[in-house]
């Protein structure tokens, strides 16, 4: 892992890129994401810094079209799933990891699981991934009728507070007759039936 100096360095570079790559409104959405990601990771017991640079890097390949999503995909030997196929836009997730991987020099290999895994969820997701994954849906502009229960589970349980978003996020996509990515269903049925046994 990156030392105290890296890291200060790192954070500067990874504002750097997303800068660059990003229209001025999505790179706000990206401090807030960062900042988020950083006091969520306070409050849990988190490295602060690294869920900062998770934050900042994120969405840096959320504005490349689709075709060229894929096409980086591939170039780079990144695994691309049928679904992802025909859903580049769920390719920016891994993209931004490898992104930084490359033009960052980036090897902390929570922080890019957490980059890559922003979009979809995964089962089995650290707690830096799921810092992450809460604060895209909390940050302070996002304005939807749960967000305020969001925020406030997000304050007690992390892991709660990410489930509860995926679900939401599930049922949105089924009312807006949208699939949704098989590694999202899988993550929902594992931390149902993990709940489920707490139950019994
Ligand atoms: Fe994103
Ligand atoms: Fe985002």
């Amino acid at each position: 892992m990156a030392g105290r100096r890296d890291l200060d360095g790192l954070l500067e570079r990874a504002e750097n890129l997303a800068r660059a790559r990003l229209s001025a409104k999505r790179y706000g959405h990206t401090l807030r994401v960062a900042q988020t990601a950083e006091r969520l990771a306070r409050r849990h017991g988190i490295d602060p810094q690294r869920a900062r640079l998770a934050g900042l890097l994120h969405d840096a390949a959320r504005e490349l079209p689709p075709e060229r999503l894929l096409k980086l995909a591939e170039e780079w030997d990144l695994p691309v799933d049928p679904f992802e196929r025909e859903n580049p836009k769920l390719l920016h997730g891994p993209v931004a990891a490898e992104l930084a991987r490359r033009e960052l020099g980036l090897d902390d290999e929570e922080v890019l699981r957490a980059i890559r895994e922003h979009t979809t969820g995964s089962p089995g997701m650290g707690p830096l991934s799921l810092a992450l994954y809460v604060a895209d849906k909390i940050e302070p502009a996002r304005d939807y009728p749960s967000v305020q229960r969001l925020r406030e589970l997000a304050r007690a349980d992390l892991r709660e507070a990410a489930v509860e978003a995926l679900r939401r996020s599930v049922e949105h996509n089924e009312r807006r007759g949208k699939r949704t990515h098989p590694a999202s269903l899988q993550w929902l049925r594992e931390a149902e039936s993990a709940a489920q046994r707490r139950v019994e």
